[in-house]
C-alpha cells in the first residue's frame, strides 16, 4: 500500500512514486481526518487509540499487506505534516509491540519516495531517520529511501517524460 503526504496527488512525489512502484492501493493524507496523537497515555494502559478515525483504514490495510511506500515532499525538512499525524498514530504499534506484546501487521518492505524543491541532500536526513525508526518498528526485512531534489527548478512533467530512464534508475535501487 502506499500513502501519499503530498496535496499534489500529480506532483514530484506521486510522480515518481507512481513510476517506481506502480501501486494500486492509494491513500491520500490530504483527504483523511487524522487526528493528532496527543500523548494521551490510553494505548499505554491497552493496545489501541483513543481516537476513532480514518487511521483505523490505514491499520487495517496495514494487515492486509506486507509493503508499506510512504511518497511526501519535504516541508521544513521534514516529510508533510498530514503524513507524520499518521506516522505518530503508529506510536500506538510500538505499545502494542514493545509493552502489551501483542502482534502488530507484519511489514516486510518499506519505501519512502521524498522530493525536495532545494538542491541540498541534507534535507532527507529526517526523512532517513523516520525510516529507521520504521524500520525497527515493523522489523522489516528492506527499508529504502528514494529521493530527488532541486524540484524548484522541474516540472513534474520533466519527470514523466523521462519516464523509461527514470524508472530504470529507481528500480534498480528496489531490486538492490
Ligand atoms: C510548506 C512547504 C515547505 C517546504 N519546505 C521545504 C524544505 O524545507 N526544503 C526544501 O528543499 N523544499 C521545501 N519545500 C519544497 C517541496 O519540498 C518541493 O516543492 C516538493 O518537491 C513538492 O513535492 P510535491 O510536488 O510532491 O508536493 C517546501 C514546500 C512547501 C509548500
Amino acid at each position: 500500500m502506499l500513502i501519499n503526504g503530498s496535496p499534489n496527488k500529480n506532483g514530484f512525489s506521486m510522480t515518481l512514486a507512481d513510476a517506481i512502484f506502480d501501486e494500486n492501493t492509494v491513500h491520500h493524507a490530504y483527504e483523511m481526518s487524522i487526528e493528532s496523537c496527543t500523548d494521551c497515555g490510553f494505548c499505554d494502559k491497552r493496545p489501541a487509540c483513543i481516537f476513532d478515525d480514518d487511521m483505523d483504514a490505514i491499520i487495517s490495510a496495514l494487515h492486509h499487506d506486507d509493503t508499506l511506500i510512504l511518497a511526501s515532499p519535504i516541508y521544513f525538512g521534514a516529510l508533510s505534516d498530514k503524513l507524520l499525524a499518521i506516522l505518530n498514530r503508529l506510536q500506538m504499534l510500538f505499545k502494542k509491540k514493545f509493552t502489551h506484546k501483542q502482534e502488530i501487521p507484519d511489514i516486510k518492505r518499506l519505501y519512502i519516495v521524498a522530493t525536495c524543491g532545494a538542491g541540498n541532500a541534507v534535507m532527507f536526513d529526517g526523512a532517513h531517520l523516520t525510516l529507521t525508526i520504521l524500520k525497527q518498528l515493523f522489523n522489516a526485512e528492506t527499508a529504502r529511501l528514494f529521493t530527488l531534489k532541486g524540484t524548484d527548478a522541474m516540472h513534474p512533467e520533466t519527470l514523466t517524460k523521462d519516464k523509461a530512464h527514470l524508472i530504470d534508475h529507481y528500480r534498480s535501487i528496489v531490486r538492490q
